[in-house]
């Protein structure tokens, strides 16, 4: 499938009045996407695991038909309050995907959206909220038009969250997605996230992901600034290459069972995408004194113990351990007695990630 297998080729045909509601979840990369080039394509490929909990629940009604001219008509809520702040992302979301979506010009409609995580967690928001987002337009298409086939949906819902944040395109369905073309993924693209397409041993299969809040704070620097550091970073190309023999190593890791290598690549990756931050012009560092700390006690536990334990990060300072349910009654003593103190207000959102 390439981009003009989705546009909407009959803009006559417009979605009822009526509400189209999604829900979908957040995601956490395991090789990361830092560096993007032309329409929100990837410079390298990436792989996440779906989170089962933190999730954005969306609604979107259409309210009234309109003559269609060169505005979107609508308003954004969140948790039941109108917020005009957010109007502006989506509206560039919206005009990004106009060619996708043409009917959404010829209504008055409204987005309600509320997340299951707290908003000021400093968990991004913006994967799950596009991807829920996505979904409810391509429903409306659904709604038009029987006879799109569920495949076609998934990888248009997928198609259209890229447009709007490149990660949201992992968020749209599946457990363990792929984006970004890959000559050893099958039917990998870089328009869309794909179901990881081959076998994960069992250890893989039951994740955890404990989500320790370091800082709620917003985000000093945004990813798109981020992004667009990379262009002209001088390890830029080093660090794609090096994210997509990643893609090719993790494979066999995930067909093996190999907790350590699994471990040692994870957390490699996490270190990267902050090393990439700390080395770009302007550079930045989003971890906090408490990152490190956490990270140390990670790396004491799994030499003391030999526990199954590991972390990685976003683009933020939050840490996420990911530890296979065996280890779980384990690390939760752990997180209590030794990590809690060093997340903010002892917040840690628990989840996890289930075949
Ligand atoms: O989707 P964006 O543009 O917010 O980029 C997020 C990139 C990371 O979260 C840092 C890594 C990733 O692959 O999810």
């Amino acid at each position: 499938m390439n981009t003009k297998d989705f546009i909407y080729k009959t803009p006559q045909l417009l979605p009822d009045l009526s509400a189209y509601e999604a829900e979908a979840p957040s995601n956490i990369a395991l090789v990361k996407y830092w560096g993007k080039y032309g329409e929100q394509l990837p410079k390298n490929t990436s792989i996440s695991y779906t989170l089962q909990n933190c999730k954005t629940e969306t609604k979107v009604i259409l309210k009234k038909r309109i003559e269609a001219d060169d505005q979107f008509h609508f308003e954004v809520y969140l948790d039941g309050e109108l917020k005009p702040a957010f109007k502006s992302k989506i509206e560039t979301f919206l005009k990004r995907i106009e060619a996708y979506t043409p009917f959404l010009k010829s209504f008055e409609f409204e987005i309600h959206t509320k997340n299951t995580f707290p908003h000021s967690s400093g968990i991004a928001s913006s994967a799950s909220g596009m991807a829920a987002l996505a979904k409810c337009f391509v429903a409306m298409e659904a709604s038009v038009k029987p006879e799109l086939t569920d495949e076609f949906q998934a990888q248009k819902a997928s198609f259209l969250a890229r447009l709007g944040s490149g990660s949201a395109c992992r968020s749209t369905g599946g457990k363990l997605v792929v984006w970004g073309k890959h000559e050893d993924i099958e039917g990998s693209s870089s328009f869309y996230g794909i179901d990881y397409p081959y076998d994960i041993h069992s250890n893989f299969r039951d994740f955890k992901d404990s989500i320790l809040l370091i800082d709620e704070g917003q985000k000093q620097v945004s990813s798109s600034v981020g992004h667009n550091l990379m262009h002209g970073h001088p390890f830029a190309e080093q660090r794609f290459q090096q994210a997509d023999a990643n893609i090719s190593k993790l494979k066999s890791i995930l067909s093996s069972g190999n907790f350590d290598e699994f471990f040692a690549l994870v957390e490699s990756e996490a270190l990267s995408l902050h090393a990439m931050m700390m080395t770009s012009s302007p550079y930045f560092i989003l971890m906090q004194p408490n990152t490190l700390q956490v990270i140390h006690k990670i790396w004491g536990l799994r030499k003391a113990e030999k526990v199954q334990i590991g972390f990685t990060l976003d683009a933020g300072a939050n840490v996420h351990l990911l530890y296979p349910e065996a280890s779980s009654a384990r690390v939760r003593k752990f997180i209590d007695e030794e990590l809690i103190q060093f997340c903010q207000g002892e917040k840690v959102i628990h989840d996890q990630i289930q075949f």
